[in-house]
């Protein structure tokens, strides 16, 4: 059984900082019926507030996956049908990862899950990943082929990114966050969500889709390479892919060449601003702006 969870953040002289532990630690026998209630009350009012928001591979791969409000998950049930179907595991961890063994796991088709849910205050916003978030908002599409080989290869080009050196990193994180956390995908009956940052959130939820002060953008991996993004508010700025397949043909190719030019042309003063809409971009909707904050993209 593992101890209760202790330090979340340590106080450093650069400011409080995240504890990164690389164990793997085991799902706990059962949690406290608060813990279940939290995650029922959070999968009822998400899916509730997804069907026709979120795109059908998320939902169905949802349903197919066995998840209910009724009980948090056993990861050992989930790693049977994903191992029957794109040969993924789920391992239990504290919290955020190292780098490198984050990549690690992601090139071995295994995705780290925080072992723990949030607190019931914490309902509505939580800055860092919790089981909620993990598995409901990313597990799901690791059912799929396409964005199952997608999340693979992104660990294989971490692993390549780390060894080149840390702008390079930049890069490929920057991809991360707008894709596989707040990616949105066109289809026939609209823009819907795909990202897991999205999902696991009510407020954004509505606000990437709905509201007027986004923009939506058509994804462009150079272009999202160099954008800023936000840690501590909703997104300024949203990518739109036509599809699975587009996004794992875009990125297939060597990033190294990409990550030299981009690296030879651009300092730090040069990456986009999140909220900024380009000459060049594909526009779906170009953002009000409204209740933006002035500063703070990371
Ligand atoms: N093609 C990328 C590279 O060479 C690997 C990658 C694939 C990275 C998909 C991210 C997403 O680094
Ligand atoms: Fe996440």
């Amino acid at each position: 059984m593992n101890e209760p969870r202790r330090v979340e953040r340590q106080q450093t002289d650069k400011g409080y900082v995240p504890v990164y532990t690389t164990a793997i630690i085991e799902q706990p026998a059962d949690y406290p019926a608060a813990d279940h209630d939290t995650w029922g009350k959070l999968y009822e009012r998400q899916r509730e507030l997804l069907v026709g928001r979120a795109s059908d591979e998320f939902l169905q791969a949802q349903d197919a996956m066995g998840m209910s409000p009724d009980r948090i998950p056993r990861f050992s049930e989930l790693n049977e049908i994903l191992g029957r179907t794109t040969g993924w595991t789920i391992i239990g961890v504290e919290g955020l990862l190292p780098e490198l063994d984050f990549f690690e796991h992601l090139a071995n088709r295994r995705f780290p899950v925080s072992w723990w849910i949030r607190r019931p205050d914490q309902i509505d916003y939580i800055a860092e990943p919790d089981l909620f978030h993990d598995l409901f908002g990313h597990v799901p599409l690791l059912m799929n082929p396409v964005f199952a080989d997608y999340m693979q290869a992104y660990g294989a080009g971490g692993v390549k990114a780390h060894a080149i050196d840390p702008q390079a990193l930049v890069h490929l994180t920057r991809l991360y966050w707008y894709t596989v956390e707040f990616g949105l995908i066109n289809t026939p009956q609209g823009l819907r969500i795909y990202g897991a940052g999205i999902v696991s959130s009510k407020g954004e939820s509505l606000y990437s889709l709905e509201d007027d002060a986004p923009n939506r953008i058509g994804f462009d991996l150079e272009r999202i390479m160099r954008t800023r993004y936000r840690i501590d508010t909703y997104q300024k700025t949203y990518f739109v892919i036509d599809s699975f397949e587009q996004l794992m043909q875009s990125t297939a190719p060597d990033f190294t060449p990409i990550y030299a030019r981009l690296h030879a042309r651009l300092h730090a003063q040069d990456a986009i601003p999140a909220g900024e809409v380009q000459g060049t971009d594909h526009v779906f909707h170009r953002g009000s702006g409204e209740g933006w904050a002035t500063d703070g993209d990371v």
